[in-house]
């Protein structure tokens, strides 16, 4: 019986609704991270009638906001003993300029702070487990990213699309740093495309013709299902157990961005966000 413990971001809707589900039915525990009560209640209930089971549990946390997650990373390394996959996955796309609780630009802080801060928080769970994974959800779009350091929020002249194609090259520069930072140890990082996949992403903080718009162009993508399928990959097959700091498409590793492994850059986003959220990683690695 299996009797890994995976934490999944944004496990209640979308491509992690469909990866925590698969997860349950292979036999992980599966532990959502949501920031809606009723929708992640739905999701555990469903989840668990499909696995019929009671192991899939939840813990509310709105990402956005730096606070929250450091306060739920306690609760859940009080309540569990080790964690053996970190799933990053929740993501928002912002049309507009919007700042977090802490003052950071909103994709920058969900997409990528998010991402950063709660792998900080976690690692001493994932260090107790025998072979840990962490899992970094980006995007084909970090192909068309740039990290503008003298510009990182867009604040006055704010492109949507540049702010998420950033953030979503964070994410890559994110997994290659911390995968060469852990790379003599039990952890391994990796990072992927789920492909265009039709869920409401594009939907949630939108006017309504956007909303429309990402209608339409989903349903030239992949379901929800088969959008899940890499980091189902990843995270339970055992041809990638010993692998890591990769880039993932349809459960092949594919180069990323040229920029994306310079390793200057991957430093200098390193200690910003550092600084953004208060930590020290050499704390832990
Ligand atoms: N769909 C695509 O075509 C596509 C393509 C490339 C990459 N991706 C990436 O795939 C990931 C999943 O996206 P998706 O398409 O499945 O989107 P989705 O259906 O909107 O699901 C996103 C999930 O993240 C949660 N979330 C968002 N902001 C949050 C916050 N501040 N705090 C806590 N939870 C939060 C959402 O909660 P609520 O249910 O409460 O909103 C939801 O559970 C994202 O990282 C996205 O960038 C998607």
């Amino acid at each position: 019986m299996n009797s890994k413990k995976v934490l999944i971001t944004g496990g209640n809707a979308g491509i992690g609704f469909e990866t925590s589900k698969a997860l349950a039915l292979k036999g992980y525990r599966v532990i959502i991270l949501g920031r809606t009560k009723q929708k992640c209640e739905d999701a555990v209930y469903q989840i668990n009638q499909i696995a019929q089971n009671d192991y899939c549990t939840y813990y509310l946390c709105d990402l956005s906001n730096q606070n929250e997650i450091k306060k739920t990373a306690q609760l859940i390394s009080e309540q569990h003993h080790s964690l053996d996959i970190l799933i990053n996955n929740a993501g928002q796309v912002f049309t507009e300029y919007n700042e977090s609780v802490d003052g950071i630009e909103m994709q920058f802080a969900t997409n990528h702070l998010a991402y950063f801060l709660l792998t900080y928080e976690l690692i001493p769970l994932l260090q107790k487990s025998t072979e840990a994974r962490i899992i970094n959800v980006s995007s084909n779009s970090h192909y068309r990213g740039k990290v503008d350091f003298n510009n990182l929020y867009f604040k006055n002249n704010y492109k949507f699309f540049d702010a998420y194609a950033q953030s979503k090259l964070c994410n890559v520069l994110f997994t290659y740093a911390l995968a060469e930072k852990l790379k003599n140890s039990n952890i391994t990082v990796n990072a992927l495309h789920p492909g265009l996949v039709k869920t409401s992403i594009g939907t949630k903080n939108t006017k309504w013709w956007e909303s429309l718009a990402w209608t339409l162009w989903s349903k030239l993508g992949i379901s929800v299902a088969d959008g899940a399928k890499t980091s189902i990959y990843l995270a339970s097959s055992d041809e990638v157990k010993n692998t890591t700091g990769k880039y993932w498409n349809k459960c092949k590793a594919q180069e990323s961005l040229k920029t994306s492994y310079d390793k200057d850059i991957q430093e200098k986003l390193w200690k910003l966000s550092e600084d953004l959220c208060k930590i020290d990683y050499s704390k832990y690695i």
